[in-house]
Order: C-alpha cells, then structure tokens, then sequence
C-alpha cells in the first residue's frame, strides 16, 4: 500500500489575534509615494501582510508573556540575567555572555575589541550591520563564501560554506596576525537564508586552528541552520536541533546574536564568548554603549523572554513548523515560475529581480522597483536585499552585489498558510505585469545604511 502522507500543522493554537488593516488601491499608492518607494518608509498601519523583516516580528507564547511578569528591574544583578546566562550556557554553551539591546550592539562591542586599523575580517558574505561596524572600527570586510552561494540558480544545499582556498588566499596576502578573526554566519541571511554544513565549519576550525585565527559566529539563525543540517546533512538525521546547535557553536569562539530572529523575542541580542580577557572588555565596554553588564540596554522583562524564547527556539516540532511555512511559500512560488533563490532558506523567500525584471539595469534598482509593485499590488510588504542595501565601499563607489533580491521575510508564529496562498498570489499577479515595471532613480542617499532611509522617484 502507498505511504499516506502526514502534513505538519503550526504546534500552537490562537489566544489572542492582532486584526489586520485592508487598504485600497489608491491608499497604496499615496502611501508608496509618501515612502518614496521604500518599503522602509511605509506606515505599517497601510500594510496587510509585513513581510519585511523577521526581525522583532515574531509572536512570543503564553509562557514567554508570563515571563514578561516575572521581570526583575533591578538596575544591578536582575534574576533574569542569570536566568537568560544559564541558558545561554546550556542551550549555545558559550561560557561569558554580555547582553545588548540587539546584534549590532554586540557587533559594535566585539568589532572594536578585536578589530585594528588595517585589519581583514573573512567572512561568509557581508551583513549589513556586520560589516559597517567592522569598518568603522577600522576593519575591511573580504567575502569568502563559495562562489555558488552567489548564483540564485545553484541548487547546492550548503550555499553558505567557506571556501577554504579563498581564506588561504587571504592569510597568504595579508598574514595571518592582520586576521583577527573569521566572521562566520549560520543561515547566511543575504544569500537568502542558506545554511553552512557541519563538515565545513570543521574544516575551517582546523584550518583556522592551525593559522591561530578565531572564528566568531553570527548565531542570529542558528536554529533554522540545525534544521537543514539535520534534513540535508550526513549523520544528523538522529541528532536533536539542541545537539546540533550545540555543536555548531562548538567549533567556533565567540558569537553575537540578534535574539530578535530565532530566540523569538521582540527586542534583545548578546555577545557569548569563551575567553575570559574578550569577555572583561566586552563586559567593561557594554557600560559605555548599551548599559550595565547584567542588563545592556534590556529590561529585566526582556531577558526573561529571551531566556524561555531561546528553549522553545531548539524545540523540533517549532523549528519543523517554522522552516516549514518558508518552504510552502517558495514552493508555492515556483510553481507559480517566479524566479527565486534555490534551495529555498530558512527565514523568507528571495525573489530573484535581476531575473524577474531583466529590462531594469542594477542602477535602476529593480529589487527595489519590485519591493513597491508587490506592495501596490494588495498590500504586502517586502524588502530589497540587492544594490540598495549592499551601499558604498569606505572610498565611495557603490558595491554591485551579484544577487539582486526581494526578500519575502516571514515572521515566526505570526501568518498561517491561508497568508502564504494571499502572498504567492499577488506575487504571481505581479510577474504577469513584469513588463510594465519601470526602474527607479534614488534622490535621497543617507551616509550610513542607505536602504532604511533612502527615497527614490520612479523612472518615465
Ligand atoms: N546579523 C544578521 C545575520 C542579521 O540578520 C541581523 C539583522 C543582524 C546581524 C543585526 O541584528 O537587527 O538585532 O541589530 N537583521 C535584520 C533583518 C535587520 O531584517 O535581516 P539587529
């Protein structure tokens, strides 16, 4: 007899519901003009379906709310600081942990303790915020992540593995002591939520081992990287997204995390390291730039729900539901011929614009251009992850990133699948009208993080 087919279902029911907004056509409009066409600048109160981050947007459970009571605001050793260390400790099994009020106040933290003028940090594609702080602290960021991580059309299931030979390279040219450390990031949000494998991260720890060179970790998507690790990767399918996650974490020295991703809250992130001198900086440097070393910026309350977020984060039937509403997006989206990164990620699903839109020239923005159709077209909000974001190098001259993308972020425990047919459709809407979609110009550039802030006008 034929296997009958199990379908997963989200392992949670509804207690309480946020109502939507539904807008018209003509309140879009005046709404996109308003923003400038950035997706950035719209109100959310005019958006349907926020598909523009997963960051900070996910449903916290009853038990993450009952925590948010029991918040001990003590300006001092707050009991939900010692809570949130020792899970952090059990869970990432990192030894020290500084808390911040989000990743980049990690990044800042780490990038001016480890980083000299001068110095390259290697890393397996750029983030935004990552990468800016470690130019600001001196630092000049090299992309070394494998070449098929920038073809949206590789079906290769470890998109976000390092290429040795590229590090080589590097230490090679530069020198190992000019290397503070390797940047490596689990789930690589910008080449659209791809995982690194378990036999690469071990590669690289025994080749950095040898150079002397520390690996710090983006742990903002660890979880969601476990997941893939376990489907896709030999002798993982028995181990548990917590052994997993656990042993990623193992080869590498430190971490910063955006708690606002996998740990399921609405605002937190840390640094977690090994060493102790790394450790006494970061804790003495956290005063200066987010708070007391027991709270960097977060409510007692805020720990706490980043505490009970972070276990629920590893739990196999969570990350199964979560990873799976992704899946149903994209697939539902290839179905429809819209072209998309492949293997579809963790976190979203990123519309390839270069190929949706291949009349529109990078300097046009056409992921940007697209973010605002989709957004025309019945309310969805997206955002671009191509030129725009890529920014200027320190001398001035744009980066032109070889992917050009829309990411259709999904927030985790927030849409049910009703949503993802609501998506898909629009999307596919929007690909019949490819042709008509014009380019834009930018008439607003800010310094620092172009894409929040920038404004753009449409081309005739
Ligand atoms: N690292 C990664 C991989 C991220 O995705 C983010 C944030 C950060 C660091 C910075 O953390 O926002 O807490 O300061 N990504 C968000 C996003 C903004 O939409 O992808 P943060």
């Amino acid at each position: 007899m034929e296997k009958r087919k199990r379908s997963w279902a989200e392992p949670y029911k509804m207690k309480m519901v946020e109502l939507l907004k539904m807008t018209t056509l003509a309140q879009r409009k005046k709404a996109l003009q308003e923003a400038g066409y950035n997706t950035f600048l719209i109100h959310s109160d005019d958006v349907y379906i926020d598909l523009l981050t997963d960051s900070g947007t996910s449903a916290m459970s009853d038990r993450q709310w009952a925590g948010m009571m029991l918040g001990d605001e003590a300006y001092a050793g707050s009991r939900n600081f010692f809570h949130l260390e020792k899970v952090v400790q059990e869970v990432y099994g990192y030894s020290y942990l500084v808390p911040t009020h989000q990743g980049r106040g990690a990044e800042n933290i780490l990038s001016r303790i480890l980083i000299r003028k001068g110095d390259i940090i290697p890393g397996n594609m750029y983030f935004t915020t990552t990468r800016l702080h470690q130019e600001l602290a001196g630092g000049k960021f090299e992309d070394i992540i494998i070449d098929e991580a920038h073809d949206p059309e590789n079906e290769f299931p470890f998109k976000g593995n390092v290429d040795l030979s590229k590090l080589e390279k590097l230490i090679n040219k530069y020198g190992a002591a000019r290397i503070p450390y390797v940047s490596i990031a689990t789930s690589v949000n910008m080449a659209g939520g791809q995982p690194i494998s378990m036999a690469n991260l071990k590669e690289l720890r025994a080749f950095t081992k040898k150079h002397k060179i520390r690996i710090i970790h983006d742990m903002t998507r660890v979880a969601e990287n476990a997941f893939f690790i376990q489907q896709k990767e030999k002798g993982y399918d028995k181990k548990s997204i917590r052994e997993i996650v656990r042993e990623i974490n193992s080869y590498t020295d430190g971490a910063t995390m955006s708690a606002k991703k996998d740990a399921l809250v609405n605002i937190g992130g840390f640094l977690a390291v090994n060493d102790w001198d790394i450790f006494e900086e970061a804790r003495n440097m956290v005063v200066v730039y987010e708070g007391l070393h027991t709270y960097g910026g977060l409510a007692g309350r805020d720990m706490e729900a980043m505490a009970i977020g972070i276990e629920e984060s590893v739990s196999k039937d969570h990350i199964k539901a979560r990873v799976g509403q992704v899946l149903y997006l994209g697939n539902k989206m290839l179905n429809y011929g819209i072209p998309i990164v492949k293997p579809i990620g963790g976190h979203g699903v990123f519309v390839n614009a270069k190929k949706f839109l291949p009349h529109i020239p990078q300097e046009n923005f056409p992921a940007q251009a697209l973010a605002a159709e989709l957004y025309l077209d019945a309310g969805v909000r997206t955002m671009e992850r191509g030129i725009v974001s890529a920014g200027r190098k320190p001398n001035g001259e744009n980066y032109f990133p070889k992917l050009e993308l829309v990411r259709f972020t999904i927030p985790r425990r927030v849409y049910t699948q009703a949503h993802m047919d609501v998506i898909a459709e629009s999307a596919a809407i929007v690909y019949d009208r490819r042709k008509k979609i014009k380019g834009l110009k930018m008439v607003y550039e800010p310094k620092y993080l172009r894409f929040f802030q920038a404004k753009f006008e449409k081309l005739q």
